[in-house]
């Protein structure tokens, strides 16, 4: 985890591990990943925002690349997300680097991504939530954004639920694959969280 360039994200304490939540099990990308994603990152909703159209096949392998890249390099980057009651790759959900939006770095994007069929079991709100903590825990981060147009309703509802604030109205500049956006950056901050720590000279749980 070196870093020989300026950094475009702010330092980590300790890397990520993996997680198990209720009803998810969030795990670090592997290569072989691509395999079971393609066909979830080829479904047109799940790319609808930004690029309003699914992901080719060699799309879904360079996005898995920079995963495992980003894992390497950074000691966290976005989890797969497997649904543990039937153990199929259902997308991804956690925490990246924003580099889209040059303007916010250094920063760490809380992010998902969930194949249709799972909507509306709240898995996205699920596992988010435990990306944030883990932010705020294991990685000791400060604040982690999210950066969302705000035509997507349904993600918005997610930012919604985990108690992220927007700061302000974001431009993000065009690339190859899609013109520019206007979205609308959220904020979640260490210091706004409850805390799970007892107050000083509380008797420890029985
Ligand atoms: C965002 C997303 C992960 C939602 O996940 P989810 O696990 O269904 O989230 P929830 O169950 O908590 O529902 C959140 C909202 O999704 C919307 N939603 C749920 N099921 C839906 C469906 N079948 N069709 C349209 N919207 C739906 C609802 O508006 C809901 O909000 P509500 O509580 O006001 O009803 C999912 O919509 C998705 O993967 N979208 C595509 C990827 C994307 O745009 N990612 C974010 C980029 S910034």
């Amino acid at each position: 985890m070196t870093t020989d360039h300026a950094p475009d994200h702010p330092p980590v304490a300790a890397p990520l591990g993996d997680v198990t939540t209720e009803r998810l099990t969030l795990r670090r990308f592997r290569a072989a990943d691509a395999e079971a994603l393609a066909p979830v990152f080829a479904e047109p909703a799940v790319w609808r925002y930004p690029y309003g159209r699914g992901l080719t096949a060699e799309e879904t392998a360079t996005f898995v690349e920079k995963r495992v890249a980003g894992w390497d390099a950074q000691g966290f980057d976005l989890w797969v997300a497997e649904e543990r009651a039937t153990g199929r790759v259902i997308g991804f959900v956690g925490l990246s680097v924003p580099r889209f939006l040059p303007e916010v770095l250094p920063a760490v994007e809380v992010g998902w991504r969930l194949h249709p069929d799972v909507w509306g079991r709240g898995y996205a709100t699920e596992g988010a939530t435990a990306a944030l903590d883990e932010a705020f825990t294991t990685l000791g981060l400060d604040e982690v954004v999210s950066i969302i147009e705000p035509v997507n309703t349904a993600s918005v509802r997610v930012a919604e639920r985990l108690g992220m604030e927007v700061v302000r109205p974001v431009t993000v500049p065009s690339t190859p694959e899609r013109g520019e956006l206007t979205a609308l950056l959220f904020r979640r901050r260490a210091a706004d969280r409850p805390t799970r720590r007892p107050a000083p000279g509380a008797r420890p749980p029985a």
